[in-house]
């Protein structure tokens, strides 16, 4: 089996230099803010966190590929990194401490590209995440003191906690009347957006997520630190990783019954 020692030391430290600038740039009253084409926000913020760790990637992985969601898709090969440099620019641009850089290494197997490598840091919350494909899943401060992350071990709808992050989407998807019956069905259903209750979903305390409409970065950290927390990360077809469009987390046990609700 690989091993992601280096990867994972090598992700937090592009981590740590995303986190600065971003940090530097957060709650500033001059912060630039475009809105992209399809009407969502991007701050000087998003795009100088990528090109730092592009930069960096250039510099130590010449030979992998990477993806961004602000500067796209370079090189190719079974190697890619996937970058999302801020996800929840809409709390980042309003003063929300929620938001996070995501940073997978997605390495291509007989089943297609999978994330072997995750780090999710969220530096206005002081909390990160990590986990590497046979490593497990941890969240601390730093790679030495770090807490070994499970999922919980809840195995009924009814005394699930389910967080979706977005309303939108599942009219669109034609799934509206399927999570709505899914939020009667659980014991509690609350929403909170952007990486988070994935993150909590790897910590148990939170039972099952899903989301409807999600690219590649938004998902690949998340995605491998699930599963190595002992969860299931599929989209809401059920197929395995974040290669769906969508997606569907839980601590395994309730992933049926969730899609079940929601894969029609
Ligand atoms: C967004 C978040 C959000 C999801 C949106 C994404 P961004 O990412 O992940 O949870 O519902 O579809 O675009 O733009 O803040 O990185
Ligand atoms: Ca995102
Ligand atoms: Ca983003
Ligand atoms: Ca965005």
């Amino acid at each position: 089996m690989p091993d992601y020692h280096d990867d994972l030391r090598l992700a937090h430290v592009l981590a740590d230099a995303a986190d600065s600038t971003t940090m530097e740039r957060f709650k500033a009253l001059d912060l630039k803010v475009e809105t992209k084409p399809d009407m969502t926000p991007v701050s000087e913020a998003d795009k100088a966190a990528e090109e730092l760790i592009r930069g960096s990637l250039q510099r130590t992985r010449p030979r992998d590929a990477v993806l961004g969601e602000e500067f796209g898709s370079e090189g190719s090969g079974p190697r890619r990194w996937v970058v999302d440099p801020i996800d929840g620019t809409k709390n980042y641009v309003r003063g929300v401490p929620v938001w996070a850089t995501l940073i997978a290494l997605m390495e291509r197997g007989e089943g297609g590209d999978r994330p072997v490598v995750g780090v999710v840091s969220a530096p206005a919350l002081g909390r990160r995440w990590w986990a590497a494909e046979g490593l497990g899943a941890y969240t601390g401060r730093s790679l030495s003191s770090a807490t070994r992350l499970a999922v919980s071990r809840v195995s009924r709808l009814s005394d699930a906690s389910f967080a979706y992050s977005s309303l939108s989407g599942w009219e669109e998807r034609g799934k509206l009347n399927g999570f709505l019956d899914l939020t009667r069905a659980c014991w509690r259903t609350r929403g909170y957006g952007d990486f988070w209750p994935y993150m909590m979903v790897a910590e148990g305390s939170v039972d099952l997520c899903a989301e409807p409409e999600l690219s590649l970065w938004d998902m690949a950290a998340n995605a491998v630190i699930v599963q190595e927390a002992g969860g299931r990360f599929t989209g809401l077809d059920g197929v395995p990783g974040p290669n769906s469009g969508d997606a569907a987390a839980s601590n395994g046990l309730l992933h049926g019954a969730m899609l079940d609700y929601l894969r029609s």
